[in-house]
């Protein structure tokens, strides 16, 4: 229960999943050439909680963040190809708008800090393990 496998294989570029892992929802992305382009030039004297994408991911193209909203704790929208993804094309919670960028960082709204990044390492190029 502490540690699950992630099978990526299955998630194409541009897609994403959510697993849950310690009771939590887990957002697993598998980001774009753009998203990651949009991730990296932020200025990050801009954000609210700076961090640098490349300290945030582990692999450029995969992106996995805690799924819950630091204001309040709503699991916000931007999962399904159909979901509003907010101004920054990353995450929009529907509580009360907070946007998350491509790299999970809080950039507009009332949430005071960035989804957070769970522990985790790829076992092998398709598959990654949470705690
Ligand atoms: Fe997400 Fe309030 S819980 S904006």
């Amino acid at each position: 229960l502490a540690s699950i496998d992630v099978d990526l294989a299955p998630v194409q570029e541009g897609q994403a999943i959510t697993v849950t892992w310690r009771g939590k929802p887990v957002f697993v992305r598998h980001r774009t050439a753009k998203e990651i382009e949009e991730a990296r030039t932020v200025n990050l004297g801009e954000l609210r909680d700076p961090a640098a994408d490349d300290a945030r991911v582990k692999k450029p193209e995969w992106l996995i963040v805690v799924g819950i909203c630091t204001h309040l704790g709503c699991v916000p929208l931007g999962q399904k190809p159909t979901d509003p993804r907010g101004d920054y094309d990353g995450w929009f919670c529907p509580c009360h708008g907070s946007h998350y960028d491509t790299a999970g960082r809080i950039r507009k709204g009332p949430a005071p800090a960035n989804l957070v990044v769970p522990q985790y390492a790829f076992t092998s190029d398709t598959a990654v393990r949470l705690g």
